[in-house]
């Protein structure tokens, strides 16, 4: 049986832990992307503009993060969970946060060959706005712009 989740807003302490969820978890899901930055630029700029922005939300488990997102303005701009705690509902409950606070709606961008997080996306009934070719984002990777959409 999985151990209760607390869901939070970030505070500065946290915001080591959050950089490393995000390098982590990412360099797992997707080895095959470019890293326009470098690690210390992304702890950087965890510490010094993400987390500050105060629009993370955390997810602790005994008292230790696994996981975050950061939603506003009807965007989900990332949502990331710790290689070790992933498959045991954190993603889930992240996303159905951004779904409460953000009721009306919500868009997201996911990269085309994440395909685990496409069919984690589909479950909640995301759907396709649009495709590009990656020309657009920093790691010039061809991505899927998804809507998140209240059903009536
Ligand atoms: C995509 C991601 C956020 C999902 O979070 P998660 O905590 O693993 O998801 P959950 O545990 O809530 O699982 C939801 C479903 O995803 C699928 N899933 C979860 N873990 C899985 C695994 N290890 N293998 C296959 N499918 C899995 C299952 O269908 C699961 O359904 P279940 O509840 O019936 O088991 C997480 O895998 C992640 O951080 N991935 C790397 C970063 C990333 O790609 N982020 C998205 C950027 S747009």
């Amino acid at each position: 049986m999985s151990e209760a989740l607390n869901l939070r807003r970030v505070t500065g302490a946290d915001a080591a832990y959050v950089a490393e969820i995000f390098l982590t978890s990412r360099q797992r899901a997707m080895p095959w992307l470019a890293q326009p930055h470098t690690d210390d630029e992304t702890r950087s700029w965890f510490r010094d503009v993400l987390v500050p922005r105060g629009t993370v939300v955390v997810a602790e488990r005994e008292g230790d993060v696994v996981g975050f997102a950061e939603f506003s303005d009807r965007w989900l701009h990332a949502l990331y969970v710790a290689p070790s705690a992933q498959g045991s509902g954190v993603g889930s409950a992240l996303f159905e946060y951004a779904m409460t606070l953000q009721p009306g709606g919500f868009d997201l961008w996911v990269f085309q060959r994440n395909i685990r997080a496409l069919d984690f996306y589909a479950r909640f009934g995301c759907v396709e706005v649009c495709r590009t070719d990656g020309m657009g984002n920093e790691e010039h990777e061809p991505d899927v712009l998804l809507r998140w959409s209240p059903t009536r």
